[in-house]
């Protein structure tokens, strides 16, 4: 039995930050990853191989026309989807093997193999060369995600797959159908439309985007319709499985569509498997996420929970947050996550990007709010770019002008969200945005102009 003063079960976001963090503490730490490379979903199969294509396929199109404005004409740009993917595997490798060299500049201890519990207090590693048995007074589990599949669908990994295999389609689908108008289902639809294929968006809901503010999404639809994508909405399927060297998809009510490729992507459920949580007597609840308070403490003692596996938003930056204040709370006592300023961003072109509450949401809740809008038509550097389309959409409390939430749809929102995130989280108003100086020309003046906005003076509109 080899014991740590504490373990980490999972490399991800949450579980390898938490880990470096509890080093930095004062901690003997060892990390227990079931995969060869660090770095969780994230790293290896999700935020960062999708933005390397995002960014690949986006250079892509503008030789395909955008650069002709430009007075830049690019005779027969074709496509080498070999390197794209050679690319985007060498900057995930870059940074997997980042995360290794920080354990061991911290003296992380790193277990390769997957960990279930035998007693509270400790774990059983099932790796290449057998079994270690780990023992510490604190286990902290970060075991993320796995992507939901629905009944009557099959997933095969080569006609109907998840964003893993959409990741590293060898070739580009004639006709992708997307199911799912989520993050991944619009990140990587986007993606394959910009290599050429016809991509179909089919979604449950009326509206994409569920949960980022409506009148954005809206918006955000009208530009990926103008993109050539196109939208099922208020399409339930009800199957997909291959049928020979196609797909078929089938919605209630609807004529099945054929594909050469079906991307699933309703969602992600918490993933537990392997981990025996039951020899402890953790019980989970009925979604299959782990419980915890406030501090990230399950109902066993010296056992906690971080990350996608724990619920809310399934997003990196709020894996992180949650194991720093989880082992600043140890070390503590205290350790504290705002929910109420982590932003949410698509990668899509024109960017999404969103903190705090949207304007249903203050509607719901019976606020009394006030709305400034900046549209990037109006911004120089928007126009510098030949990037106009999009807005910055500021809400405010009506008494205290308080900042309450701001959505941006636009080229690079995911960066100018940053902004809000930090206003937002220091309490300012809309006034002290608009009376905070911006540079001249870029596109972070579209949020001072809608924080003006919010009452009523903006200059350049
Ligand atoms: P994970 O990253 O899922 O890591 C959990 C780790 O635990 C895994 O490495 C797994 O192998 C390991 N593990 C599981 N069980 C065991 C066990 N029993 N023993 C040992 N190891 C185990 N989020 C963003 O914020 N921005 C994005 O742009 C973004 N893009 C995404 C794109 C895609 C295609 C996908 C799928 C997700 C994306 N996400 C994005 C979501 C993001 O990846 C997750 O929110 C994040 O990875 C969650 O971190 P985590 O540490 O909780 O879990
Ligand atoms: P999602 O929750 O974002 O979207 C799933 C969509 O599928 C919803 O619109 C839902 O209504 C729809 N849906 C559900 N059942 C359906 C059915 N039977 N038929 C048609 N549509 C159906 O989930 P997604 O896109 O799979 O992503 C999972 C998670 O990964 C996200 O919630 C997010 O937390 C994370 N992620 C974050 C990214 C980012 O931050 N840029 C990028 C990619 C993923």
């Amino acid at each position: 039995m080899t014991k740590h003063d504490l373990i980490v079960v999972g490399a991800g976001p949450g579980g390898y930050v938490a880990a470096i963090r509890a080093a930095q503490l004062g901690f003997d730490v060892a990390c227990v990853e079931q995969v060869a490379e660090l770095g969780g979903t994230c790293l290896r199969v999700g935020c960062i191989p999708s933005k390397a294509l995002l960014e690949s396929s986006e250079k892509f199109l503008e030789t395909q026309g955008a650069l002709k404005e430009h007075g830049i004409d690019v005779s027969e740009a074709s496509l080498n989807l070999v390197a794209m993917h050679k690319r985007k595997d060498k900057v995930v490798k870059t940074l997997t093997t980042g995360v290794s060299g920080l354990f061991k500049k911290n003296k992380v201890t790193r277990y390769e193999g997957t960990a279930s519990f035998s007693a509270p207090n400790t774990l059983t590693v099932a790796g290449k060369d057998g079994e270690t048995d780990l023992e510490a007074e604190r286990i902290i589990i970060a075991t993320g995600s796995a992507s939901v599949v629905l009944p009557g669908i099959e997933i095969d990994g080569e006609r109907v797959g998840t964003s893993t295999d959409a990741i590293a389609y060898d070739k580009v689908p004639e006709h992708l159908v997307v199911i799912g108008a989520g993050y991944i289902g619009l990140e990587l639809g986007s993606v394959w439309k910009r290599l050429g294929a016809k991509v179909t968006v089919v979604e449950y809901l009326d509206r994409i985007l569920p949960g980022m503010d409506a009148e954005i999404a809206q918006d955000a639809l009208k530009t990926f319709k103008k993109q050539g994508l196109e939208f099922k909405l208020g399409a339930k399927v009800t199957s997909a499985k291959s049928q020979g060297d196609k797909a078929v998809v089938e919605i209630e009510g609807q004529e099945p569509i054929e594909a050469d490729r079906v991307l699933v992507a309703v969602g992600r459920k918490p993933n537990t498997d392997g981990l025996k949580v039951e020899a402890i007597g953790l019980e989970l609840d009925k979604r299959g996420f782990v419980p915890v308070d406030e501090h990230f403490k399950t109902k066993i003692p010296g056992v906690y929970a971080i990350g996608d596996v724990i619920g809310g938003a399934m997003l990196a930056h709020k894996a992180e947050e949650e194991g720093i204040a989880c082992v600043e709370g140890i070390a503590t006592g205290t350790g504290h996550v705002n929910y109420g300023a982590i932003p949410g961003v698509a990668y899509t072109e024109p960017e999404i990007a969103s903190v705090g509450k949207t304007e249903e949401q203050l509607q719901d809740e019976g606020v009394d709010y006030k709305k400034g809008v900046f549209p990037f038509l109006a911004n120089g550097r928007a126009r510098a770019l030949g990037h106009t389309d999009g807005k910055v959409k500021v809400l405010a409390d009506a008494k205290t002008d308080r900042l309450l939430g701001v959505h941006i749809i636009g080229s690079r929102a995911g960066d100018l969200i940053a902004e809000a995130v930090a206003a937002i989280e220091f309490g300012a108003s809309a006034e002290d945005v608009a009376r905070t100086s911006h540079a001249h020309p870029t596109l972070a003046e579209a949020f001072k102009e809608a924080a003006m906005a919010v009452d009523g003076r903006a200059i350049h509109i």
